[in-house]
């Protein structure tokens, strides 16, 4: 039977009420002990009702359960106990990594590496699979331009181009070459669309989008996730230019299914069917239902009290109609017979204990760590360190032996016993040779409102027991002025940064500032790791340490690899994929601005601080050097549908090998329009031998330089001169001209 025939054959049996169930998507969570919900949830009732959904019949999809015996357990429920037999689609998080926890997304995208991004998301795919996981809410493709917002950590920054790349390299890995592939799972690249604006960096809220940044910024991410395969897509919590996203037909329909061609299904973010209630959008929850389901969204994500449990209702009011409700009840069955849920709905517990255990995939995530590491200072080329000429580190910092930390927000599967820290990794690197002695130097740093998250016990951090402030701060100095060098990791604790993880603030939080201004005192060399996911205050460090090194949360084995790059086994060579800026003043800011009114003034646009940013988008150093010659492009001159290609020699002129991303970046002069004054249209991370030369060419045609103008409402290509750069970041200064006639 083909598939269109075995869900036409379901479909034909099922009540609207069952039909509504399908379209239902239940949390299903249980808390630790004495856990105080931060969310509105009958944490003993909860579950109940979700199970005896599932025994009706009348849940499609649950979210949130890791342990494949629970996955069994409730499976069964579903499959012996409704009529029909349907089984459930279990979705999870899998944001970066289940069991082997990888780099935060920005961190992976910071490696301009979609080989890289890719094989983490194989990785994750297969442990979520294997442990009965059918669906990834991931990857997050939201655009984020203003760092205040917490979920920045989530993307991968503020490029369109870029994040376009490394979406579609999470949809390869998650989902394979199509759907239903062995051990992928779907990929929902989320949130439809414009989250990342929201107003002031505050998460959850609104959203005002001019066209023109909606089509040429935001979307393209989407687009390529979905050329890439996607088959699910998730609605966002905000208000779109006055419209709550999950309420919006405009974009769920005419853009999503109708412009873009999406046949795959849409679910909506939690609770957000139900908040078109809060938002003062619909007027009761079968409004909301009725409204959600006919703009397009196909499947309610919620803890309780499902608005399209109210579907019946609305069809019998005629608030929506019964094409609309089977054209999602279709999309969600035809996802499970592609899964193969009906021929294989369990999976084997044991084949999921050695799949999370498999030694590989820790050495997917040490390389995906060393790749994505961002070397921002390297004064005097303190790094990388000579493990034979040292005999002493000290290792500071509240975050340098932190388990919880190093792996960053959003894991929930992870295993602290395997987890490396920066302290384990250099102790492992260094072996008896070298003393190596700890100090944290600070307390941890609470947050003034409590973390959604903290209502798992485990996400909170704490202080040793009888932890005293003045004596650690004193000891850190004194482990760090009797050293030969002192690693210093500072950053954000986890729970700072993820969603409600706002900020007001881009400091470093707490006394870490400090400590490093005392550690830098001693008038030891200083090493700094910065732990983040979105940039930090930094001025004091970029102008007093020497040696910066950005390593992100990078995951269960970011200590082994915050040593291998310590003391040079590899060369860092990621770059930033957003502007750092210096002072959380000036966000939100971007490479991609446009010219006005005195240029010459751009550095000075506040009086009070330069305008200009810490470290500019795509910046990042290496152990070697780089020189970029002989830029040309193959004809001066070509046609609106014509293409040059722009080549460029790049040698590594330093006396080892590493990595280099080069980066291509476009400006259109004049136009009907005006256009950044610097776009990134292409890049290629390389590993180049010392002395080795490469010429790289890169394609600029149509697609590179077309845009959507709003004056005229669609996507134009203009007849300009375009002046090209080829270099290591957004500032590179080697460049050429082509003029489009
Ligand atoms: C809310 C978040 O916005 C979304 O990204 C996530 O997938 C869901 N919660 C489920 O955890």
């Amino acid at each position: 039977m083909t598939i269109r025939a075995q869900v036409e054959k379901l479909l034909a049996q099922m009540t609207p009420v069952e039909k509504a169930g399908q379209l239902t998507q239940y949390f299903y969570f249980r808390l630790p002990e004495g856990a105080e919900p931060v969310l509105d949830f009958d944490a003993d009732e909860q579950p109940k009702m979700v199970e005896s959904k599932l025994q009706e019949g009348v849940t499609g999809s649950l979210l949130f359960v890791t342990d494949p015996a629970e996955i069994n357990r409730l499976q069964r429920l579903a499959v012996e106990g409704n009529r029909l037999g349907i089984p459930v689609l279990f979705g999870f998080d899998v944001i970066h990594g289940l069991r082997t926890i990888f780099p935060v997304p920005i961190a992976m995208a910071a490696s301009w590496d979609p080989e890289t991004i890719e094989a983490g998301q194989v990785v994750a795919a297969r442990e979520a699979r294997a442990v009965g996981i059918h669906w990834s809410f991931a990857p997050m493709v939201d655009i984020a331009r203003d760092p205040r917002w917490g979920r920045i950590v989530e993307g991968a920054g503020e490029d369109p181009f870029l994040g376009a790349v490394v979406a579609a390299a999470q949809v390869r890995g998650f989902q394979g070459p199509e759907l239903g592939a062995p051990e992928r799972i779907i990929a929902g690249p989320k949130h439809l669309a414009g989250y990342g604006y929201a107003l002031g960096g505050r998460d959850y809220d609104e959203v005002n989008l001019s066209d023109s940044e909606l089509w040429n910024v935001v979307f393209p991410p989407f687009v390529a996730a979905l050329e890439a395969g996607a088959a699910n897509v998730m609605t966002g919590y905000m208000d779109l230019n006055g419209i709550p996203a999950t309420g919006n037909r405009w974009l769920f329909t005419e853009v999503l299914r109708e412009t873009w061609g999406f046949d795959g299904f849409v679910v909506s973010d939690a609770n957000a069917v139900r908040n078109l209630l809060t938002h003062g959008f619909a007027a009761d929850l079968t409004d909301a239902g009725a409204r959600a389901v006919n703009a397009g969204v196909d499947m309610e994500m919620t803890i309780a009290d499902a608005a399209y449990a109210q579907l019946p209702a609305a069809l019998d009011s005629g608030a929506t109609d019964v094409a609309t409700i089977d054209a999602s009840v279709r999309r969600i069955l035809e996802a499970k017979i592609r899964l193969g849920l009906f021929d294989a709905p369990y999976v084997d517990e044991d084949r999921a204990r050695q799949v999370l255990a498999d030694p590989a995939h820790r050495d997917v995530a040490r390389v995906a760590a060393q790749r994505s590491a961002v070397l921002l200072r390297n004064e005097g080329d303190l790094l990388p360190l000579d493990a034979a000429a040292l005999s002493s580190v000290a290792v500071i910092g509240p975050l340098a032996d932190s388990a919880r930390d190093i792996i960053g927000p959003w894991v929930f599967d992870f295993d602290l016993d395997e987890t490396v820290t920066v302290l384990d990794g250099i102790r492992a690197r260094t072996g008896d040779a070298i003393r190596v002695e700890y100090a944290r130097g600070v307390p941890v740093v609470q947050r003034e409102f409590p973390s959604l998250f903290d209502m798992f016990g485990w996400n909170k951090p704490s202080d040793p027991e009888g932890f005293d402030e003045d004596a650690e701060f004193q000891r850190a100095v004194e482990y760090a002025g009797a050293a030969d060098v002192a690693v210093v990791v500072v950053g954000e604790w986890q729970n700072m940064i993820g969603e409600m993880a706002s900020r007001s603030s881009l400091e470093l939080p707490g006394r870490q500032l400090d400590l490093l201004q005392a550690v830098v005192a001693t008038g030891t060399p200083v090493v700094l790791l910065v732990m983040n996911g979105r940039p930090l205050d930094l001025r004091w460090a970029a102008a007093n340490v020497p040696a910066i090194l950005d390593i992100w949360y990078p995951g269960t084995q970011g200590g082994a690899a915050a040593a291998n790059l310590l003391f040079g086994d590899v060369s860092p060579g990621g770059k930033l994929p957003f502007t750092w800026p210096r002072t959380v003043g000036q966000v939100p800011m971007v490479h991609t601005h446009t010219r006005s009114h005195e240029p010459e003034n751009q550095a000075r646009r506040y009086w009070d601080e330069a305008s200009t940013p810490l470290f500019p988008f795509g910046y990042g150093l290496s152990y070697s050097r780089f020189d970029y010659t002989d830029l040309t492009v193959d004809q001066p001159t070509t046609t609106t549908d014509g293409t040059v290609t722009v080549s460029v020699e790049v040698t590594n002129s330093g006396a080892r090998e590493a990595d280099e991303v080069v980066q291509l970046y476009l400006h259109q002069r004049y136009g009907t329009a005006s256009r950044p004054v610097r776009e990134l249209k292409g890049f290629r991370r390389v590993t180049l031998a010392a002395g080795e030369s490469r010429t790289l060419s890169f394609p600029v045609g149509p697609d590179e330089r077309r845009y959507w103008n709003a004056a005229v409402r669609e996507w134009v290509t203009d007849a300009s001169i375009f002046d090209v750069w080829i270099g290591g970041d957004s500032t590179a200064e080697l460049s050429t001209t082509f003029e489009i006639t």
